[in-house]
């Protein structure tokens, strides 16, 4: 069986992927405590000891406003923590998956983005050392980058079970209805993850299975659509929906308008198909209104 050595245990990522690994492959997860990703020299020490055929890093500093004011930790974690991921992987030539973003992007283009187009993010500390960190994991010879956008599952707190939640709580809910990418479902990522890691285990440099990639479902959504099709499946709701522009959120660090992602190379290189993701989010919010999780 397939040993994964995953960095992260907690966020949303990574318990989709601890979900998905079942008796399929057998993941090491390490938390926070096991090993700060802002200490360079724990990551190549664990790294260089672990039991494993690949490594999977799913572990970032998310808080994309909180970045604003630690630009410090940010880039440890997010430039740093993949750079030294990568420098250990190499020596022992492990393959290196890691996640990215779509706010690598500035939104200008207001098409689909392809891993072919020039990242130019905004000035957003996160965005910036995101961008940093692909381009460290990138520069190992089997290091993967998975950029995906606007990520939902039933496990974490996201933008769907936030807006689920209000929608129970409030007589009026105001959600963007100007901002568009394409939406990712967590469960659906770490199912394709869990598919493809004896590729990536079993592949050598200059397989095509290396290199930058996009992942997400199928179609292209705003916010105000994506949180409208959870919204309506949960027989709770209460809130009066109303579209309002980005500029009725103002916030610290700016986010693109437009960040859609391409997915045909995965799908050229692994034959992979993401589901459309209407699909995804009504199976997303059906689960949280049958496991109560709303109602805490
Ligand atoms: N969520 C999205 O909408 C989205 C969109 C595009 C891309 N991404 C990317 O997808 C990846 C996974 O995101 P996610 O949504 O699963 O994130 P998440 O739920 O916010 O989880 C982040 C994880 O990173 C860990 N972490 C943070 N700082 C750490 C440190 N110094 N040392 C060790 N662990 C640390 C957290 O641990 P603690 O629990 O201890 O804090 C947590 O397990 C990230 O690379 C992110 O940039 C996410």
């Amino acid at each position: 069986m397939i040993r994964i050595l995953q960095f992260g245990s907690t966020g949303q990522v990574a318990r989709c992927v601890l979900a998905a690994a079942e008796a399929r492959v057998q993941v090491t997860a390490l938390s926070r405590a096991e090993c700060d990703l802002s200490d360079s020299a724990a990551i190549a020490a664990v790294i260089e000891a672990a039991d494993c055929d690949l490594v999977l890093n799913c572990a970032a500093f998310t808080a994309v406003d909180a970045a604003e004011s630690d630009p410090e930790t940010a880039v440890a974690v997010n430039v740093d923590a993949p750079a030294a991921m990568a420098r250990a992987c190499a020596a022992r030539g492990l393959p290196l998956i890691h996640l990215s973003t779509d706010y690598v992007f500035d939104g200008a283009k207001g098409a689909l983005y392809a891993e072919t187009d020039v990242a130019t993010p905004l000035a957003s500390v996160y965005a910036r050392s995101k961008l940093a960190g692909e381009a460290a994991v990138l520069a190992y010879a089997k290091g993967v980058v998975f950029r995906i956008a606007w990520v939902f599952s039933p496990l974490s707190r996201n933008f769907v079970t936030v807006m689920m939640r209000l929608a129970r709580e409030r007589d009026e809910v105001r959600i963007v209805a100007d901002q568009t990418s394409t939406p990712t479902s967590a469960v659906d990522l770490a199912d394709f993850l869990v598919r493809t890691a004896s590729r990536w285990a079993g592949a050598s440099e200059g397989d095509e299975a290396f290199g930058l990639f996009h992942f997400a479902n199928a179609g292209i959504a705003t916010r105000f659509e994506l949180a409208s099709a959870a919204i309506a499946r949960d027989p709770q709701t209460r809130a009066r929906l109303t579209p309002v522009p980005m500029t009725a959120f103002p916030e610290p660090s700016p986010r693109p308008v437009y960040s859609a992602l391409d997915t045909a190379k995965l799908s050229r290189v692994f034959a992979e198909h993401p589901r459309p993701w209407r699909e995804a989010v009504v199976e997303t919010a059906d689960a949280l209104v049958a496991n109560g999780a709303l109602n805490s």
